[in-house]
């Protein structure tokens, strides 16, 4: 056998496995390997065609790179025309849809019975995808052509374009498709697609898109083929076009079944329903899960289910009589801008809102939305007076998409930030973003605006003292948004540490309270005076701790002391907390005024106790090595293997000082290039680095954390280092307390599956992450081994 034999065979077989884990991916969604094995496949398929270049072919798994640019579509012409739907807004229309089915199919149809029903129509039902509609044509099985719908009778040849698409077959699987198939379907982009090229593109300084349905155009008709490769565009086909040399079968459901099975993706929410009464299901149905599906759908699409019925019924102008669309209320609508005001947040952060005229939007009145911060706005181009596209979804608060720049008024007026904090009058300040790096810091202006004014501001107490009390911090039940707004309009509370002053009279005065109120509340302000550490640091409301955050560092250090005087080179040693963390932790504890109220709340007066307070955890005590901390002190030039050299020649701090003020002994330092060295030099000629390395390296012996301390054993939690996932309903707990029980065994409790989750706890009405679960050969346990497991140890009911 010669070698470029071989070489095909292997090509072949390369080939041939790729299409199979496309297959599994895209269309079954179900993969059978992880992306790892995948793109080592795809690599050895690439190394091998780059060798043997004669032997690519166009259906090759790696020729979806596109192409050199062109300078213009061609046309294409349509030999079955490519028609378009009407709509049903309304429940009449369906039912007028419905009735004007079975009257044009009367003949067909069973005869209605003796109480007047008349025979219920079959029909398909498919969401309507929001995307541009294409038509790809399969010749002998081989994708050959892609076109665009255009006025539906002509349309642009994107033949090269739509080979980008990653779940587009270019060649059919298995056997029985017709000679000549053209298949027709939507191209969209996902939610996650759409928001992850946005971020693309503005971090690129890019222009970013208003909707996934704009992005899936735009990126599909680029005249370079290479732009729509990088773009992550999908297909989901819904009908056919032509088709000669072998049939389809009989109903729009067996076709769809049969496409997917030669490898074309089809929709996963394809299901046939009886009757008007079955559509209606449907609607309700995906209408109710329309914000948890991965992409934009404006309605469902309904069409009569046997295909010799839908060519009885035929078309009226350009739309069938077998197939209408049935529309979800529109979530984009036009407005004006009134105005911009300014709100100020917890942190004190000022954040534009945008006040509208008010509008409706997928049935209720919009006036207000979010307008993030100062960049957004300059990035939207906002002007006060713009006429704007507003987007509500769901639950989300609505959001300015876009500026119709076409409709600005000539008195249009800019967005200013103000220079007061339009709730205290304090002053406002731009923050800066500081980036430490290999010893240095940088500073540039951030995107946040901050009011100075603190605890003093209103809107930041009320914020923080919301905050404060919530279910997740000191959960204090009864003391909602309203009662807080009058607390601190009253002058009743200035810092949280003034909850635990308020007296009954003082109480029973707010509106809507009575005497049993007023002890309740009384009561169970109280109660929260005996927090958990972590439950105490989160409510402090530190900016970017959350809840998993104050749990790491309540686990790790043990005690509030030590929390609020560890050093941000220390509180990076606690996994996930970054530079940039660890310096807004520590100059939130820095802080003068923060140190007051902590001191405040745990005066006796207020009498806040914290409960569980010890030592530095074994674990977190145990992570800290000479080479890890020379590592940490970002000496430009040394990176970790520079690090563990410079620790095994030295073994100490002191010691790696006095080798860096010794010209002659550090030259004869191995494997550390000379550039190093001289930056070791320098780095230890700043009298202020020395004394700040010296600084860490102390705390770190005071916490029990320096290499040099007697190490604990590290007995370790049972579920040390396991990931697990919580997925279903569980009955005996909540999720929440599962979650708290099984942290305190050490386990992380994560929110989705992946290989490395070392077991998936399944309820009721587990899905995906159950599945996912089982494809991975994760472990799965119920409700009832998740509780034996607690209770061994030691952790019942
Ligand atoms: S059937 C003759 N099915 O909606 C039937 N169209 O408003 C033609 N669309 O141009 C279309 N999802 O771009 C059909 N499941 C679906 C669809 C769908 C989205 C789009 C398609 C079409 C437009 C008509």
């Amino acid at each position: 056998m010669t070698d470029s034999q071989s070489a095909a065979e292997r090509i072949a077989q390369l080939r041939s496995e790729l299409d199979d884990h496309n297959y599994r991916y895209y269309v079954l969604d179900e993969p059978s390997v992880p992306d790892a094995e995948y793109d080592r496949l795809f690599r050895e398929l690439k190394a091998l065609e780059a060798e043997h270049p004669e032997l690519i072919t166009p259906e090759s798994p790696t020729q979806r790179v596109g192409g050199a640019a062109a300078s213009a579509f061609g046309e294409v012409r349509h030999e079955v025309p490519m028609l378009s739907l009407g709509n049903a807004f309304e429940e009449q229309d369906l039912n007028d849809f419905d009735r004007r089915v079975r009257e044009g199919l009367a003949d067909q149809l069973p005869s209605s019975d003796l109480f007047g029903g008349g025979a219920e129509v079959e029909y398909s039902c498919e969401p309507k995808l929001d995307g541009l509609a294409v038509s790809l044509l399969y010749e002998n099985g081989v994708l050959t052509r892609g076109a665009t719908r255009g006025d539906g009778t002509t349309g642009e040849d994107i033949s090269v374009n739509v080979r980008t698409i990653r779940n587009v077959p270019l060649r059919l699987k298995g056997e029985g498709w017709p000679a000549v198939l053209e298949v027709r379907g939507e191209v969209f982009m996902s939610k996650a697609g759409f928001d992850a090229l946005n971020e693309r593109q503005m971090e690129a300084g890019g222009k970013t898109f208003a909707n996934p349905r704009n992005a899936a155009a735009g990126s599909l008709r680029q005249l370079d083929s290479k732009i729509t490769a990088s773009r992550p565009l999908e297909f989901c086909c819904y009908g056919f076009g032509r088709v000669e040399g072998g049939a389809l079968p009989g109903t729009q459901v067996d076709i769809l079944e049969a496409l997917k099975g030669w490898g074309i993706p089809i929709s996963r929410e394809l299901k046939l329903a009886r009757g008007v009464e079955g559509c209606r299901a449907y609607y309700e149905d995906i209408g109710a899960r329309r914000d948890s599906l991965a992409y934009e759908i404006d309605g469902v699409v309904f069409k009569v289910n046997r295909i010799d019925y839908q060519r009885e019924l035929g078309f009226r102008a350009r739309e069938p009589r077998w197939a209408i669309a049935h529309k979800f209320p529109a979530r984009e609508e036009l407005t004006e801008l009134l105005d911009v005001e300014f709100q100020v947040g917890r942190t004190g952060a000022v954040t534009p809102v945008a006040r509208l005229k008010p509008v409706q939007v997928a049935g209720v009145t919009v006036s207000n939305a979010t307008l993030h911060n100062m960049d957004e706005v300059a990035r939207l181009g906002l002007m006060i007076g713009d006429t704007v596209i507003i987007r509500r979804a769901g639950d989300v608060i609505p959001q300015v998409m876009q500026v119709v720049a076409e409709r600005r008024p000539a008195d249009a007026r800019p967005v200013a930030i103000p220079t007061q904090c339009p709730v205290c009058g304090s002053q406002v300040e731009r923050t800066q973003l500081v980036k430490r790096s290999k010893g240095k810091e940088s500073v540039s202006e951030g995107a946040i605006y901050r009011c100075v004014g603190r605890l003093f501001c209103q809107a930041q107490l009320k914020q923080a003292i919301i905050h404060f009390v919530s279910r997740r911090a000191m959960d204090i039940d009864g003391l909602g948004d309203k009662i807080v707004e009058q607390l601190v309009d009253k002058g009743l509370v200035k810092s949280p540490a003034d909850l635990y002053t308020l007296t009954f009279e003082q109480v029973i005065e707010l509106e809507g309270f009575a005497e049993v109120s007023t002890r309740n509340l009384l009561a169970a302000i109280a109660d929260s005076r005996r927090p958990a550490l972590a439950r105490f640091v989160f409510a402090l409301g530190i900016p970017d701790v959350g809840e998993e955050t104050a749990k790491l560092l309540a686990r790790s250090l043990g005690s509030l002391a030590r929390i609020q005087k560890a050093l941000p080179e220390v509180l990076t040693y606690l996994p996930d907390v970054g530079g940039e963390v660890a310096y807004e932790i520590h100059n939130f504890f820095d802080d003068e005024h923060n140190r007051s109220v902590i001191a405040e709340l745990q005066n006796p007066e207020h009498g806040v106790q914290l409960q569980d307070e010890g030592e530095v955890s074994a674990e977190f005590a145990a992570v800290a090595t000479l080479a890890g901390f020379i590592d940490k002190l970002n000496i430009p030039f040394i990176a970790a293997t520079g690090a563990e050299k410079l620790a095994d020649r030295t073994g100490s701090l002191d010691a790696l000082i006095t080798l860096s003020q010794d010209w002659l002994d550090l030259s004869t330092l191995k494997g550390v290039n000379e550039k190093a060295k001289q930056s070791v030099r320098e780095y230890f000629a700043d009298a202020a680095r020395v004394e700040r390395a010296k600084a860490v390296e102390a705390q770190l012996a005071e916490f029990g954390m320096h290499w040099r301390s007697e190490r604990k054993v590290v007995e370790g939690l049972p579920l040390a280092g396991q990931t697990w996932v919580l997925t279903g309903t569980l009955e005996a707990m909540s999720r929440d307390v599962a979650k708290e029980k099984l942290e305190s065994l050490g386990a992380k409790v994560a929110g989705s599956v992946s290989a490395k989750t070392h077991c998936v706890v399944a309820g009721p009405g587990a899905g995906s992450k159950l599945a996912k679960a089982q494809e991975l050969g994760v472990a799965v346990m119920d409700e009832e081994q998740l509780i034996k497991l607690l209770a061994d140890h030691g952790l019942g009911a």
